[in-house]
């Protein structure tokens, strides 16, 4: 799509790049003086159509990654830092100051949201707002968890004071289709627990945290979190090697998960918190509302052009039923606007990896060639930064749309007649996040349900697969994840059970009383936030 730069509202204009020279180390923001890597966005300012340039971003080596874990390091300072030891009120005050930065900032990430990675405004807007909201919720249940273990238990002639306590030093990678929300999720709950941490942003989505490195650097004392900036073999992979980092927590690709963890060489050391690849069906019975299933199989196959990992991304539908369907929701995956993110209505917007509309291409190509059709009019067609989503039926499990997961637009239908076929293809999956159920008659839900709940972790009743909300367990069976996140469970992935335990004697309760009174130890405290 080409738009000429007066097509585009002003407040949206590219009109002066970011060259991010600095990155975040020590409680320092450094000047790089070295390589640096130009950031374009896929989508054009000029009639003929013509990638932007948004800005530069450091290309770091090896040397400032180590620095970084060393600053890390040394904040954390083998358990006695000052941030692991901090009160946690304290720590609240920091995030509440960060909150409070990063709100100033929104229209500035807005904007790059739309550029570097192709979100529609209104998503934009709503990742950042999410954000905001996340960090709160974070810091509400942070007291709460704190409120519930300001206290002693007596079991067997033991005292205990049991907290959460940090888990180390965390490497957090985050993902390019929610560069702010899905990478906060990981910091924010690992920080505010007490862990000090290296980031490095994704390739897409990177320089919308330029205006937050300063917000990062007041808000935080020196090394708690430290923003690295280049290619992920250079800057994560020697960190990674160098055995001390406690916590991989990345949302993204097996392949970078797994190389990353396999060259840790303390296996157990190593925590893991991933977020990975789903291939999450969608399974509409015969009796189901087809106005409903085809308004959720749109949003969930095609919100955010399918690059979600809760994207739905493959459609089982039944037999008896899926001429209608496939007549029906191929119109109107043809009537989707596609535009430029700030025009009203899009629904469909340019692909911010440049490979991807070829990706999609050999999909499509491969998927006909072992018999299956484009059946939408407009299907594949093809520009310079967008292919259009190809509807493809019928499909087969030797195609590589079946056996990959497409993060992009075309979608492929299977139809079914018993519903073994699908749970079958499910329990043979590699993937288990979560599934779409489109049915009314209970008789039949029943057992489906039952059955569906032990495949993966979400089951979605007549609607498409989500996150969302933050307070519900976002998790995956089999190669999905590992581990679980949600305002709550992140704070449990991020920090582990630790507590002081003493005899019921008099000796030990008049230590734990002085220590109490005098509140000399943050850990042995029965003091609460309101
Ligand atoms: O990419 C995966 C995201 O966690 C999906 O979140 O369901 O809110 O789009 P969402």
């Amino acid at each position: 799509m080409n738009t000429s730069f007066a097509e585009i509202p002003e407040e949206y204009k590219i009109k002066e790049l970011i060259h991010q020279k600095s990155y975040l180390v020590s409680g320092d923001l450094k000047t790089w003086e070295g390589e640096t890597t130009e950031v374009f966005s896929t989508i054009s300012s000029t009639s003929v159509y013509k990638p932007t340039l948004l800005g530069s971003i450091p290309n770091l080596g090896k040397k400032e990654a180590l620095e970084a874990l060393d600053s890390a390091c040394l904040a954390y300072d083998k358990g006695q830092g000052l941030w692991p030891t901090m009160k946690v009120i304290d720590r609240i005050k920091c995030m509440d100051t960060f909150v409070k930065m990063m709100k100033t900032k929104r229209n500035e990430i807005v904007k790059l949201l739309m550029w570097e990675i192709g979100k529609n405004l209104p998503d934009s807007e709503k990742e950042f707002d999410r954000t905001i909201e996340y960090i709160y919720d974070t810091i509400e249940d942070y007291k709460n968890m704190d409120r519930d273990s300001a206290k002693f238990s007596k079991s067997d002639g033991i005292n205990a004071h049991i907290r959460r306590g940090p888990l180390g030093v965390v490497l957090c990678l985050g993902p390019y289709n929610y560069p702010l929300n899905e990478t906060f999720c990981l910091l924010i709950p690992a920080l505010i627990m007490g862990n000090t941490a290296i980031f490095k942003p994704a390739k897409h989505g990177v320089l919308l945290i330029t205006p937050l490195l300063e917000a990062f650097q007041k808000s935080f004392p020196k090394g708690v979190i430290n923003i690295v900036f280049g290619r992920g073999r250079t800057v994560a992979s020697p960190i990674m090697e160098t055995g001390k980092v406690d916590v991989l927590a990345l949302i993204g690709n097996s392949v970078s998960a797994n190389a990353l963890q396999s060259i840790h060489p303390k296996k157990n050391r190593l925590r893991l918190v991933l977020g990975l690849e789903a291939k999450n069906p969608a399974i509409v019975l015969p009796d189901a509302d087809l106005d409903l299933a085809i308004d959720e199989c749109i949003a969930g196959t095609l919100s955010f052009n399918g690059q979600r990992c809760t994207a739905l991304k493959v459609l089982y539908v039944h037999k008896d039923i899926i001429e209608e369907f496939n007549k029906r929701f191929s119109a109107r995956v043809d009537a989707l606007k596609f535009g430029n993110p700030w025009e009203a209505g899009v629904k469909l917007t340019p692909l911010p990896e440049k490979e991807k509309p070829a990706y999609i291409q050999e999909l499509i190509d491969d998927a006909i060639n072992l018999g299956a059709k484009i059946i939408n009019d407009k299907g594949g067609n093809i520009t310079d930064n967008y292919i259009f989503p190809a509807v493809m039926y019928p499909v087969n499990k030797e195609m590589r749309l079946y056996k990959e997961e497409q993060f992009g637009p075309i979608i492929p239908i299977l139809s079914f007649t018993d519903i073994e076929e699908p749970l079958d293809d499910m329990a043979e999956s590699n993937y288990g996040q979560q599934v779409s159920v489109f049915g009314k008659n209970t008789n039949t839900l029943a057992p489906l349900i039952d059955t569906l709940v032990n495949l993966v972790c979400r089951v979605n009743l007549n609607s498409s697969c989500q996150r969302g909300p933050d307070v519900y367990p976002f998790t995956g069976r089999k190669d999905s994840a590992y581990g679980t996140l949600s305002v709550h469970d992140a704070l449990r992935t991020f920090s582990i059970r630790t507590f002081v335990a003493s005899k019921d004697n008099e000796y030990n309760n008049e230590i734990l009383n002085e220590l109490l009174d005098k509140k000399a130890s943050n850990f042995i405290s029965t003091d609460y936030i309101l």
